[in-house]
């Protein structure tokens, strides 16, 4: 009989029907002489193949390895629980052929890709990698991720835009930007989206994007790449605690999403066994309360092995520690402006603490940095300058809050951050395709 051509996630619907499936051979087993199982992987699932009789004895069956590239032809049939077959059938095979076979003995996959192998071998050979049951289900979580915000932005009302990814301002202070000469001029990579954003909210009224951004931050740590996938978004006519319930209700219809959706719930499982969805009403938590909730807790300044003041900077391996013991979303808030952007501004009550937001997740820390903006000519003109920032090239930026400006707000988030939190993943770096931090530019 004529056999259908199917992708592996689409298999349940042919059951008991002459099936054709391509892929590459995930695992292999012979059992005796008489029967061959061969674990077919297409990208989209799992399929488990039997081979049978003479179909195993032939040249190109005793010589198959892993990783090799076959068309499978054969009924699909049901199989008992417990038998340890993905989606529960596998492919009784009547005809098949090798595709192209891949190097067994020393050069096979395996060899190349040894879980034990030390982490920068895993990132030279990430290409390879990436064909692993986990890795393969992060990215995919990843793509269903970026689909499920995608969703809500188009749900709740914003418009997608596209900023360049060459500029010529910084948004988050020089010591981590990217330069490169342009056309004999001097330009960077950009930092963040969110001034271009600022720039549309008078065109096209709430927007966001999910561009590049690039910082070149010089140490190693678990949740920082040199490129990475930033999501932000931008509001008009919004206030500071307006803007609070946005990145929370963003967050939990997303991952809501995700844990609906039977596909991404399966590998977010799969991944993190433990994953339980926030709920609304996440802890807000002032930075000056963080500052005592450090001090309380015997968490010392790194530098001297002094308490915490007003006015540090909270690094990354105590606010984690906050994080983690307290284990749920913090919103933490208010932060002082020296320790912050430039365009950020004060809080009316207390001009020593401005109207800004960093969201904190178990695990990983600081997932969305967000603040509402300056918004007033003189207001942002004074801003630079305590920033010393020549405004040269920010007219176009500055004469937003001359032609018509109006409070708003806005934050970004970064994507693989997002990944790490939901995944359970160690670091950032296996969150996306190919990371890029110091001393790694490929593949
Ligand atoms: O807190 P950040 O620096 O905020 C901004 O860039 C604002 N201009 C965003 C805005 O308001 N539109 O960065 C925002 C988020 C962080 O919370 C973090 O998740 C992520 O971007 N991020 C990084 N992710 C990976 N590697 C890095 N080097 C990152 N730097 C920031
Ligand atoms: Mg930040």
């Amino acid at each position: 009989p004529a056999a259908t051509k199917v992708t592996i996630n689409k298999t349940r619907e042919h059951r008991g029907k002459r099936i054709k499936v391509s892929g590459w051979v995930h695992r292999l087993r012979a059992q005796g002489k008489e029967m061959m199982f061969i674990v077919l992987r297409d990208g989209t699932g799992y399929l488990q193949c039997v081979l049978l009789g003479k179909l195993c004895k032939t040249y190109d069956a005793i010589t198959l390895t892993q990783e090799s590239t076959v068309t499978l032809y054969g009924t699909l049939q049901e199989v008992p629980e417990g038998k340890n077959a993905p989606g529960g059938h596998e492919l009784v095979v009547d005809y098949w052929q090798v595709v192209h076979k891949s190097p067994g003995g020393d050069d096979a996959v395996t060899n190349k890709v040894n879980a034990e192998s030390d982490p920068s071998v895993l990132f030279s050979q990430r290409h390879l990698v990436l064909r692993g049951e986990n890795q393969s289900a992060v990215l995919k979580v990843r793509a269903l991720t970026l689909r499920a915000f995608r969703e809500y932005f188009f749900k709740t009302g914003y418009t997608e835009v596209n900023p360049p990814c060459l500029v010529q301002t910084m948004v988050e202070g020089g010591s981590t930007l990217f330069h490169l000469p342009y056309y004999g001029e001097d330009a960077y990579l950009t930092q963040s989206s969110q001034l271009y954003l600022e720039t549309c909210l008078a065109s096209m009224g709430s927007v966001y994007t999910i561009t590049p951004s690039f910082r070149a931050e010089k140490s190693h740590t678990r949740r920082h790449l040199s490129e990475f996938s930033h999501l932000e978004a931008e509001l008009a006519f919004i206030s500071f605690a307006d803007l609070l319930d946005l990145i929370e209700d963003m967050v939990v219809t997303v991952v809501n999403k995700l844990m609906d959706d039977p596909e991404s719930r399966e590998l977010i499982l799969q991944l993190n066994p433990g994953f339980v969805a926030p709920k609304h009403g996440f802890r807000r938590m002032k930075y000056e309360d963080a500052i005592k909730w450090l001090n309380e807790h015997g968490v010392k300044r790194e530098e001297d092995g002094q308490d915490f003041q007003f006015g540090d900077d909270i690094p990354e391996s105590p606010e984690r520690f906050m994080t983690d013991t307290i284990n749920e979303p913090i919103l933490l808030t208010h932060f002082p402006g020296p320790i912050k952007s430039f365009y950020m501004p004060a809080t009316e009550e207390n001009p020593r603490v401005t109207e800004s937001v960093d969201l904190l997740m178990p695990n990983v820390g600081e997932i969305v940095g967000g603040s509402m903006r300056i918004w007033k000519h003189q207001d942002l003109i004074d801003a630079f300058a305590r920033a010393g920032i020549d405004t040269s090239s920010y007219y176009w930026y500055t004469d937003l809050s001359k032609y018509g400006s109006c409070p708003h707000g806005g934050f970004g988030l970064g994507v693989e951050r997002f990944i790490a939190w939901i995944t359970n993943r160690y670091t950032v770096k296996e969150c996306c395709l190919y990371p890029r931090f110091p001393g790694r530019c490929q593949p």
